[in-house]
């Protein structure tokens, strides 16, 4: 099988990689792709899809929180390479807004995406992750699943769901042999933080990470070196959570 823009050339295993039209999910598609991954990149943008068909991803639109585009883009991973061993589970929304002014339908909306979205993906896969080898479920957290944030209820609530969701399934799949674990980025400089984020963060101090500095811990724990890795949680946010 050949692995167009691959460094390496096929390292014999497949990954779908959730909201990869920018920011992190492309920062993954990309690493991945180098090390030497065929990689089936998904989101709801199809525009913004095309980065990551230039690296060589299948590219799939879809919306994480719907359950038949989810059927259409695990059948389409299995049809164009007959496995898969990754699930990235990256795409993710926010929502900046007082408690006050938060409605049920965006809440329920945040969850939907955040939560349900990676459940609905996991179930999909499994079939497919179960008869891998090297099976790895990345969980794509955040530092709000950690501690609070003014201003954040739907997506810290949405964020420690998926932190639950983590945790149940290392559990339940370990001894079926998939690997579950979550990572936890703080500020990554993406579309999601908007210009007055990134200004707000940079008067306060804060440091702001790169999508790469998420992309190379997800390599690392899909990677045959992270294979006694799972149930775990792991920050990368240059320290911030430390000191707070
Ligand atoms: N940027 C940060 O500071 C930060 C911090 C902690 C955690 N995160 C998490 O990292 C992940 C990646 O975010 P990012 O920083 O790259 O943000 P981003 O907004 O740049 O990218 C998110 C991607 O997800 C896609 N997406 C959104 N809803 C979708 C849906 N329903 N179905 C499919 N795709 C969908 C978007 O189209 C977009 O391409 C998210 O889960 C986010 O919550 C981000």
């Amino acid at each position: 099988m050949t692995s167009k823009g691959s460094a390496r050339g096929w390292n014999g295993r497949v990954a779908l990689v959730t909201g990869a039209a920018r920011g992190q999910g492309l920062a993954i598609t990309r690493r991945l792709r180098s090390d030497g991954f065929e990689v089936v990149a998904c989101d709801l943008d199809p525009k913004g899809l095309a980065e990551a068909s230039e690296v060589g991803a299948l590219v799939v639109a879809m919306d994480v929180s719907n359950e038949a585009d989810w059927s259409s883009a695990i059948a389409a991973t299995v049809e164009r390479y007959g496995q898969l061993d990754v699930l990235v589970n990256n795409a993710g929304i926010l929502r900046r807004v007082a408690v006050d002014e938060e409605s049920s339908e965006q809440f329920r909306n945040t969850w939907e995406v955040n939560c349900l979205g990676p459940f609905l993906g996991i179930q999909a896969a499994l079939p497919h992750l179960l008869q891998s080898t090297s099976a790895a479920i990345v969980n794509t957290c955040s530092t709000s699943a950690l501690k609070g944030f003014p201003l954040h209820a739907s997506y810290c609530a949405s964020k420690w769901a998926l932190r639950g969701l983590t945790q149940a399934l290392a559990a339940e799949l370990g001894p079926r042999g998939i690997r579950v674990n979550a990572i936890m980025p703080g500020p990554i400089e993406t579309q999601m933080l908007s210009p007055e984020a990134v200004r707000r963060l940079r008067e306060t101090g804060s440091k702001l990470g790169r999508p790469e500095d998420a992309a190379a811990l997800v390599s690392f724990l899909v990677s045959a070196e992270a294979t006694f890795v799972s149930g775990a949680e792991f920050v990368v946010d240059g320290g911030q959570m430390a000191s707070r």
